[in-house]
């Protein structure tokens, strides 16, 4: 998704420096080039040798390298990129950047750039929270400066709370999704995924086959769009897809509550197998043979029928999209569920033993709208997802 960006990568004197040689590898395994950036009190975090080891590129480190300027001259180096990332951005840099100093490189090229500029803060909860920090954060937020984090956590000084380093894969999908352009860019898309897990007792749980496959496939095919993508999942086999918003659950009635939370949407598709009971008497302790020989008998309540509820509730996106796993008479059973649930499209699989499909990587659909039945051909899942995501595109253009 990064195929021929330049990022020009200004590295921060923090302990999260390391962090950046982790970024710089994934950057560029998505096709991005690198060109770093080291501040003076990063060179005591990471070295010149192994930032250019990874960066696949020349270091730059001092403002009145002379060569720097032959080749390539400081303003030049700060334009030729399609974006500047500063990561970390430590307390100190922020500062500079707010003042609009230019007492080094880093800062030299943050002046002198017009193009856009995304920090990574990491430092100290204390000097985060602190005043300063926050009006310095207030005037390059107000600058137009994009900023990433920071995440709450233990910090490597021993505090817990605000101001550690994004995760790399978070940092990532915020820099695809500045590069994201597409018929989808602006959208906000709603999807969920997986099965769910409904609880018998602290450690046993029903649950059903779906892997999460088909789900995370539209998830990924809707952010390569430029959709912004809320990503509901239950506990799936296969994991997340990156630069979207995840949210994990486990139960139904989690998910009904997540899928409330993330509306407002554009478009809602709900993949999720959603188990259509939940155990009514399930129970706090773990059940325990009593040597009887008597089975513990279950009961069973329905669950919030979530697709339904999105359908009629009073927010309802523009285009709902369900889907329909059936074994038999795939398409009455899923036209006469469109209609029961106010969905505008239902998409049907056959999910017969026979057919492979359920945990499998093809899927063979077929897509009912209100114009009637179409049958797709058998294709892999990440195939259907980019299909159907055209036809969200052109149904939401
Ligand atoms: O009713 P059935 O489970 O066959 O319908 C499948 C569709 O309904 C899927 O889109 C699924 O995500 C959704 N569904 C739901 N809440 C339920 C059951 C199913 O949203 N409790």
């Amino acid at each position: 998704m990064l195929t021929d960006k330049t990022i020009l990568l200004i590295i921060g004197g923090g302990i999260a420096a390391f962090r950046s040689l982790e970024l710089m590898r994934r950057l560029r395994e998505r096709g991005a080039r690198v060109t770093p950036v080291l501040t003076p009190a990063a060179e005591q975090f990471v070295t010149p040798l192994s930032v250019s080891a990874l960066a696949a590129s020349k270091v730059y480190r001092d403002l009145f390298d002379l060569t720097d300027e032959a080749e390539m001259g400081h303003i030049e180096l700060s334009r030729a990129s399609d974006l500047v990332l500063v990561c970390p951005a430590t307390a100190n840099l922020m500062a500079r950047m707010a003042q609009g100093q230019a007492d080094d490189l880093a800062t030299t090229l943050l002046l002198a750039t017009d193009t856009p500029v995304m920090i990574v803060p990491a430092m100290n909860v204390r000097m985060w929270e602190h005043p300063a920090t926050q009006r310095n954060l207030a005037t390059l937020r107000g600058d137009g400066i994009k900023v990433v984090g920071p995440v709450d956590g233990a910090m490597a000084c021993g505090e817990f709370g605000p101001g550690r380093l994004s995760e790399v894969p978070d940092i990532l999908a915020a820099v695809e999704a500045h590069f994201a352009d597409g018929p989808l860019k602006g959208r906000h898309i709603l999807v969920t995924s997986g099965p769910t897990h409904e609880p018998i007792d602290p450690v046993r749980y029903i649950a059903n086959r779906s892997s999460g496959a088909q789900g995370t496939a539209v998830a990924a095919a809707l952010r390569d769009l430029g959709a912004r993508v809320t990503f509901v999942t239950g506990p799936a086999e296969v994991p997340p897809p990156e630069g979207v918003e995840v949210v994990a659950v486990e139960t139904a009635g989690q998910m009904r509550d997540a899928v409330e939370a993330a509306l407002p949407a554009d478009a809602a598709v709900m993949a999720a197998a959603v188990a259509d009971w939940r155990v009514a008497n399930a129970s706090g302790s773990k059940m325990k043979k009593d040597g009887s020989g008597n089975a513990p008998a279950l009961e069973f309540a329905e669950n919030p029928d979530i697709l339904a509820m999105v359908s009629q509730g009073d927010r309802r996106p523009h285009l709902v999209v369900g889907f329909a796993a059936e074994t038999d008479d795939v398409t009455a059973h899923a036209t006469a569920k469109r209609a029961r649930k106010g969905c505008d499209w239902i998409v049907a699989n056959d999910v017969s033993p026979d057919t492979g499909i359920m945990g499998g990587q093809e899927n063979a659909v077929t897509l009912i709208t209100a114009e009637g039945a179409e049958d797709w051909p058998r294709l892999s899942k990440a195939e259907t997802a980019r299909r159907l995501a055209e036809r969200i595109a052109e149904a939401l253009a």
